[in-house]
């Protein structure tokens, strides 16, 4: 019976709650996470409507200046009592590049020229140069306040971490290997999501290039539940009630979802982004670092199949994250889904529903049912 997974406390189906790590520490209805959506694709809406129903609501904010971080976290609060999660990248050594020689910003601008003609964009005279400092934007994530600092790309320095502890903000890193789940409970940090191999956007190693750990969330999950005390919560090809369920089994104390809140009506994607997630299209994604520098995955298309060969000549990120932006935004702007990052998880083909709240009932009636059965 399901209550006797111990994830689940009733005596009727009706009334009862279920009961995780997660849930207890944070007060959750649901075991359930919105992950993050960075650069722009989270929203209030989005976080709102998932606490609402019971969940943990995300947003990205590493590409946020500090004043704007603080911003958010107030209209976050203004949306919702409940608690909410605020999420940065850590700096990572990984194809990190905040410098370009002339000659390669002449060299990536020729790649990218056939875009920006297409988009009908100038193309820039200088190379980007400044972006959001990682300790300031730490700083202000503290002054903020959040009930949970989620991060990827490594773990924050020591002083944060016993900052947070002291504020009773609650930290919760990502591994993509066990030795990454390992030096995260080493430092401290008190809950981990694996991110299996699956998961759309970025994939956030940081001890090993990505390439060395695509590992699918089926095999990473009990590896890293057997190797760290502190609880972990599975992530990457979940969205529904039997990746739910089995998650759980797995030994998850809960589970975060990322492709199918950002094709709900309350994310920040466009509406051209978000229907491209229910075309037959999204079920062939790549990994790639064409858009950002750095590996991540979204839906092969145009812009991807031009650029694949030469990926390894464009620079890293934030540098071509930058130099991106612009063609990105364009292509959003004038409907051209072919030319804009689709980011997707392999999930895509499994999705059904389109707001927060469908999401959400949708798993808990399924999982509840599948673990029932047992
Ligand atoms: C568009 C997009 C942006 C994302 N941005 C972030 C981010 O900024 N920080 C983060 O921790 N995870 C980010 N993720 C990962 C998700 O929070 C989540 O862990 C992942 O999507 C789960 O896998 P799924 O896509 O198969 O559901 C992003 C995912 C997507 C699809």
């Amino acid at each position: 019976m399901l209550w006797n997974t111990g994830l689940w406390n009733t005596g009727t189906r009706n009334t009862g709650s279920w009961d995780t790590e997660l849930t207890r520490r944070l007060g959750l209805r649901l075991p359930v996470v919105q992950g993050p959506l960075g650069g722009g694709l989270s929203s209030v809406a989005l976080v709102g409507a998932v606490a609402d129903a019971g969940g943990l609501g995300s947003f990205g904010v590493h590409h946020l200046a500090p004043q704007a971080l603080l911003d958010t976290a107030a209209l976050l609060r203004a949306r919702t009592s409940a608690p909410f999660a605020l999420n940065l990248w850590m700096p990572c050594a990984y194809r990190q590049q905040k410098h370009i020689e002339p000659v390669q910003f002449a060299r990536t601008l020729e790649l990218l020229a056939p875009f920006y003609d297409e988009l009908g964009l100038a193309l820039p005279e200088a190379p980007p140069a400044a972006w959001p400092d990682e300790r300031e934007q730490m700083e202000a994530l503290l002054e903020a306040r959040p009930a949970v600092f989620s991060f990827v790309f490594g773990i924050p320095p020591d002083d944060v971490l016993r900052r947070c502890r002291q504020l009773g903000i609650l930290t919760l890193g990502a591994a993509t290997t066990v030795a990454e789940a390992r030096a995260l409970e080493a430092a401290g940090v008190d809950m981990l999501v694996a991110s299996g191999a699956e998961a759309g956007g970025h994939r956030v190693a940081f001890l090993e290039p990505p390439e060395r750990g695509l590992i699918g969330l089926f095999a990473l999950l009990p590896q890293v539940v057997d190797a760290v005390q502190i609880p972990v919560i599975g992530a990457g090809g979940i969205a529904d009630g039997r990746g739910m369920a089995a998650a759980l089994l797995l030994g998850a104390q809960g589970v975060q979802l990322g492709t199918a809140f950002l094709a709900c009506e309350e994310s920040a994607a466009s509406a051209v982004q978000r229907a491209s997630l229910f075309q037959p299209q999204a079920s062939d994604t790549v990994l790639t670092r064409v858009f950002s520098g750095r590996l991540a995955r979204g839906i092969h298309n145009e812009f991807v199949e031009r650029l694949q060969t030469v990926e390894h000549s464009l620079p890293g990120y934030p540098l071509l994250n930058s130099l991106t932006a612009e063609l990105k935004r364009a292509a959003v702007a004038r409907q051209r889904p072919e030319l804009m990052s689709l980011w997707s998880g392999q999930s895509a083909g499994l999705l059904r529903h389109r707001n927060a709240g469908a999401v959400l009932a949708a798993l808990e009636g399924q999982a509840q049912a599948l673990l029932g059965r047992l």
